[in-house]
């Protein structure tokens, strides 16, 4: 069993709960705290993602799985891990630096397990699609509903993405087709479980994209969402369509995008079509984003560390088999999943 684990970012809103959750369910774990600052306990380690040199108390500790919850542009982690032959578990990559990071990790030899575990929450939206489906060979269209609450819990780094990305063209897919969309456009009407009703949900880009489609091949994929106040939701898209994101600085988008909340509900929606199924499977985490996530990572911090896998990349979903993952979900208090089809 592998148990000297690393949180760099650990002092962050989401690396915090991960250290909570982690401890918790499993006690015997010797969990390490990677931050810039020092710290007061011999866990806590200076470690700067944009520092390398900070990285040798990674081996000198003998870090067995090394959780990256900071986001790492430069790569300088998933390098370090490669050479050291070091687990890896990276939930911060936004969809143009996971597929460099995963165009860089097939370029190299790789003698441990890279989990790039960057899809929405943590990468449980293609394990839930993943533990519905019997094969993810025979679905045609996934569609992502999210439901994002501005009071809800979110660190800094959060608010990194969407500031540097919403003037960005990404892309969706149709019928295998990359299709370039912007963000906060194209309207569709969802109507929310949990009470929350129909809304408009608007273009949103999340690694699931790229995920479900280049490396699952599902032919259609598309993710909307919409925020708890529909005014913010139709002045985000208002913004887009008369380009002021264009002029803003990148100081001033994340001053929008930098949600100061303590707190909310997180609920997203799965629609599945297959040739002859429809389902739909909506989660919602009454602890909010930062909680789900935390449980993601640790959820999969868990599978690494007590089942053998070869060495390679993975992405997260693909760690677990049949049901597990949903019913380690299932099982958390603060979490309501509803399936229907
Ligand atoms: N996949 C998902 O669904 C999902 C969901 C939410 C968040 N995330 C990602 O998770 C990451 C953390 O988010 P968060 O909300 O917890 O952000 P956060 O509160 O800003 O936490 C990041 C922490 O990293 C540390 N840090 C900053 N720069 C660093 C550096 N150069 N080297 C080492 N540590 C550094 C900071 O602590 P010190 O000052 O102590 O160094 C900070 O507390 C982000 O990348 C975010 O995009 C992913």
């Amino acid at each position: 069993m592998k148990s000297n684990i690393l949180i760099i970012g650990g002092n962050g809103i989401v690396g915090k709960t991960i250290d909570r959750i982690l401890r918790k369910r499993n006690p015997h774990y010797n969990i390490f705290i990677g931050s810039r600052k020092q710290g007061g306990s011999k866990n806590d380690l200076v470690i700067d993602v944009t520092k390398p040199q900070t990285f040798q108390a990674i081996v000198e500790k003998k870090i067995d799985i090394v959780i990256l919850s900071v986001n790492d542009i430069d790569e300088n982690v998933l390098r370090f891990v490669i050479e050291n032959q070091i687990d890896y578990i990276d939930i911060t990559k936004p969809t143009p630096d996971l597929m460099k990071a995963c165009d860089f990790a097939e370029t190299q030899k790789i003698n441990s397990r890279i989990v790039f575990s960057s899809g929405w929450m943590g990468g449980i939206v293609s394990g839930l699609v993943n533990s519905v489906s019997d094969s993810i060979k025979n679905i045609r269209a996934v569609d992502l509903f999210v439901y994002y609450s501005v009071n809800d819990l979110a660190g800094e780094s959060s608010a990194h993405f969407m500031a540097e990305n919403v003037a960005k063209p990404f892309v969706n897919y149709k019928n295998n087709q990359p299709v370039s969309v912007k963000h906060f456009l194209d309207a569709e009407a969802f109507n929310f479980s949990f009470g929350i009703g129909k809304r408009q949900a608007y273009n949103f880009d999340v690694p699931d994209l790229y995920i479900l489609n280049r490396i699952e091949n599902i032919p259609n994929v598309s993710v909307k969402m919409t925020y708890n106040s529909k005014f913010i939701t139709w002045l985000l898209g208002a913004f887009q369509k008369v380009r002021l994101y264009n002029i803003l600085s990148i100081k001033e988008r994340k001053m929008i995008f930098g949600s100061r909340g303590n707190g909310d509900q997180s609920v997203f929606e799965i629609v599945i079509k297959s040739d002859n199924q429809h389902k739909k499977i909506s989660l919602q985490s009454l602890k909010g984003q930062a909680e789900l996530t935390a449980l993601s990572a640790v959820l999969h911090t868990e599978q690494l560390s007590n089942n053998h896998y070869e060495n390679k990349v993975y992405f997260s979903h693909q760690l677990y088999k049949g049901s597990a993952l949903i019913e380690s979900l299932k099982n958390y208090k603060s979490i309501n999943i509803k399936i229907t089809e």
